[in-house]
């Protein structure tokens, strides 16, 4: 079976992590911890930086970290991880939903300001798949309105706009750590932000906000959002080289973009904008045409030969939960509903190899 995800863990990466287990200073305590979040920081052009359990928590305490809470809105695209919309419910304010770009299936800018209200707080930003947003364009809708940016880069370690790092943009920008990242510490996040209260507000909540001066007094309620010392030491290793990862999630992007990009019946992402090159965090294909409605069909037989893929996001307003809480009744967001209808992506893992992308390739075709 070709995995949608194979992470790379070197030798030298296992290492890392035996010596610091060795150490004893195995929880959240411990040297590597300070060092990878200075790490996180130089790579992002940040002042503080902040390792949390997961990007899931790491969006949580960005909404609570704000003083966003009951009676707020945050404005976020329909299509992305419910991490986003969850964050902001669980902290008792309300998503209001934009519909996608259909080309770089990122939130759709344009429709953004038809929906601030007196009570918006917040745009939450996820970069999704590939490309950035355009981060111009936004920031410039947050300062006309006075909004707060989160911008969630859990997807776009090492990507850049204009040159300029994602993950420096937002008054909180995040990033994930899962297996399937481009660095990854099993699991874990980061919370960045230049700004020195807002900071210290969330290093208080992701350790239960102990009290300052009685320690067991708490005056908030934070939660166990922690980072262990043997997550930063796995990361500290692998942040070391990513350039070459970088390098390497643009090549497996581009062997299937030359493959794919006159395939008839299916849309691909383009491989560049004015302002960025897409790094394919994964490679997705979108189903158009005579293909349409027919995702479940072709993801069944490319799994019957041995090829794993996984369908897109399903959109927030179409989600179960939200729908028994009465969210979102009656919304349309119909770029988003074909992306989770008509779409999914490809093994893109960097431990992938170039005949394991061929194979794929070979078979893809061989369906559509
Ligand atoms: C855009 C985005 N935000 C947040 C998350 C959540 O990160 P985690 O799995 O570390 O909680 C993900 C996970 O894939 C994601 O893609």
């Amino acid at each position: 079976m070709i995995p949608v995800n194979i992470p790379i863990i070197t030798y030298k990466d296992a290492k890392e992590v035996f010596n610091t287990v060795k150490t004893g200073w195995v929880s959240s305590s411990g040297s590597k911890i300070n060092k990878f979040e200075n790490e996180l920081a130089k790579l992002t052009k940040r002042k503080f930086s902040c390792c949390v359990s997961s990007g899931t928590a790491a969006l949580e305490i960005a909404i609570k970290g704000l003083g966003i809470g009951k009676g707020d809105e945050v404005i976020m695209p329909a299509f992305t991880i419910i991490s986003n919309a969850s964050a902001i419910v669980k902290n008792l304010a309300k998503p209001v939903l934009i519909d996608s770009d259909p080309i770089t299936w990122n939130i759709d800018i344009n429709k953004i300001e038809k929906k601030i209200t007196k009570n918006t707080k917040a745009i939450m930003l996820p970069h999704i798949y590939g490309f950035p947003n355009q981060m111009d364009l936004i920031l410039k809708i947050c300062k006309k309105h006075k909004l707060y940016l989160i911008e969630d880069a859990a997807e776009m370690m090492g990507q850049k706009f204009y040159g300029r790092p994602c993950g420096s943009f937002g008054d909180i920008s995040t990033f994930s750590f899962y297996a399937n990242k481009h660095i990854t510490t099993g699991e874990g996040g980061v919370l960045l932000t230049n700004n020195k209260k807002i900071y210290q507000k969330i290093i208080e909540l992701r350790n239960l906000s102990f009290g300052k001066k009685d320690r067991f007094n708490h005056s908030d309620l934070g939660w166990n959002y922690r980072f262990t010392n043997i997550q930063a030491a796995l990361g500290l290793s692998q942040i070391r080289r990513i350039k070459k990862i970088i390098k390497r999630k643009l090549e497996i992007g581009n062997i299937y973009y030359e493959a794919l990009k006159d395939s008839e019946n299916i849309f691909i992402q383009p491989k560049k904008k004015k302002y960025a090159h897409n790094i394919y965090w994964v490679f997705g294909v979108l189903l158009k045409g005579k293909l349409s409605g027919k995702k479940n069909l072709i993801q069944k037989k490319l799994f019957k030969n041995k090829i794993e893929t996984r369908p897109f996001f399903w959109p927030m307003h179409k989600q179960e939960i939200f729908k028994k809480m009465g969210l979102f009744k009656g919304e349309k967001y119909p770029v988003a509903e074909n992306l989770s209808k008509n779409g999914f992506y490809l093994p893109s893992g960097l431990g992938l190899k170039n005949t394991q992308i061929d194979y794929v390739i070979k078979e893809l075709k061989k369906i559509i």
